[in-house]
């Protein structure tokens, strides 16, 4: 009994990652399984997320597909690990977002967790941003609780990039007197997807090949990183509420002169990558190491940019240190079911900016 499962479904929708992993006595990672979601039902989601005519029933109708989706990935990882049921403790599902306004005090996870508990016979723990909110925090990101507990050296200053739909770093130095600090640094792959579903009909630039061919827009660049956000000091955090397409198509109807698809799509990406590289110069850290996770990690032309602005910094995954960055998320969510359901708080106020340390999640007895 002592065996939690993470779901995590980020803003990319790209797929919904589980992982079974256990926590005590030492991290262990014991199985993996991803599920993709079917463009139609990514389509669906994203016109709830930009919704400005809402329906209540069409918000029920995709918590509930959604919860079941979750419990038949959680169903699939547990056939393939072998592992009996009754070993797992809890499942923590992140949801998936529909709308982020910590300014306006609510932040919006669905895929109803009863559903959850209900076809997987597993307490379920969901809802763990809400709770932040509650005390005043951003609710995002959660992640650096995790990465502090699990990838913290005292022999090394360490940043971890978390390059998903939006991307996150969470500075970790090596003295424990300093404190961790942890932020959301703006888009990650949200608006290259995008750019490249509309120009490639592709759902990612594999590699980042076609934004590798282009050219970066200077004055493009300069208008994306003139965003208030990106000078904002944490704690913040943002999601498709800011960084979407009607935010790009402004800027572009903005320029003298229309840059090429591929021009666009370069400076999407040099705009993630400066926008990390910036936020990172600017820690107090002494030469650090960088680990990335996420899908980002896959972006050879994004790693090669982020490594072009962090000369003074080693840059590598967090598979180095264990995980490989494909699952850093899900585990996440596995440790804050684990802290939930051992009581023990799962944010760390200097990050959010919450009054102070929570337990978070509500419960959803097996
Ligand atoms: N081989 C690859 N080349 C380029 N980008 C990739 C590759 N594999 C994954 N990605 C990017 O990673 C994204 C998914 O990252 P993920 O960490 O799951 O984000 P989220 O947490 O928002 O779901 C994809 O949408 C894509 O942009
Ligand atoms: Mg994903």
């Amino acid at each position: 009994m002592s065996l939690y499962i993470g779901l995590m479904s980020g803003t990319s929708v790209d797929a919904i990652d589980a992982v079974l992993a256990r926590f005590a006595p030492r991290f262990e990672l014991l199985s993996q399984h991803s599920v993709p979601i079917e463009p139609t039902l990514k389509q669906r989601i994203l016109e709830l997320a930009d919704a400005t005519d809402y329906s209540i029933d069409r918000y029920g109708a995709l918590d509930t597909e959604l919860g079941d989706l979750f419990a038949t990935a959680v169903n699939e990882l547990v056939t393939l690990s072998g592992i009996n049921p009754t070993q797992i403790s809890a499942i923590g599902s992140h949801g998936q977002t529909i709308r982020h306004r910590p300014d306006l005090g609510f932040t919006l996870q669905i895929g109803d967790p009863s559903r959850i508990a209900e076809r997987t016979r597993m307490t379920t723990i969901a809802d763990f941003r809400r709770r932040d909110v509650a005390a005043g925090g951003q609710g995002a990101p959660l992640v650096p609780a995790f990465h502090q507990w699990l990838f913290h050296c005292s022999s090394e200053d360490r940043v971890i990039v978390n390059i998903g739909g939006m991307a996150n770093l969470t500075s970790l130095p090596s003295d424990t007197q300093q404190p961790v600090i942890g932020f959301d640094t703006g888009p990650g792959n949200v608006l290259l997807d995008e750019w490249n579903l509309c120009h490639q009909g592709t759902a990612y630039d594999a590699e980042g090949a076609w934004g590798a061919s282009g050219v970066v827009d200077a004055a493009l660049l300069e208008a994306a990183l003139a965003t208030p956000f990106f000078s904002a000091p944490p704690p913040k955090s943002t999601g498709r509420e800011l960084f979407n397409r009607r935010w790009l198509d402004t800027l572009i109807d903005q320029l003298p002169q229309a840059p090429s698809a591929a021009d666009v799509q370069a400076t999407l990406a040099e705009l993630t990558a400066r926008s990390i590289a910036e936020a990172i110069d600017l820690l107090p850290l002494s030469r650090p190491t960088t680990f990335v996770c996420g899908g980002g990690a896959h972006n050879a032309h994004l790693i090669a940019r982020l490594r072009h602005h962090l000369p003074s910094s080693r840059i590598t995954s967090t598979a180095e240190l264990g995980l490989h960055p494909d699952w850093v998320e899900a585990a996440a969510f596995a440790w804050l079911a684990w802290r939930a359901e051992t009581r023990q708080p799962g944010n760390l106020a200097a990050v959010t900016g919450a009054e102070g340390a929570r337990i978070l999640g509500a419960i959803y007895p097996a």
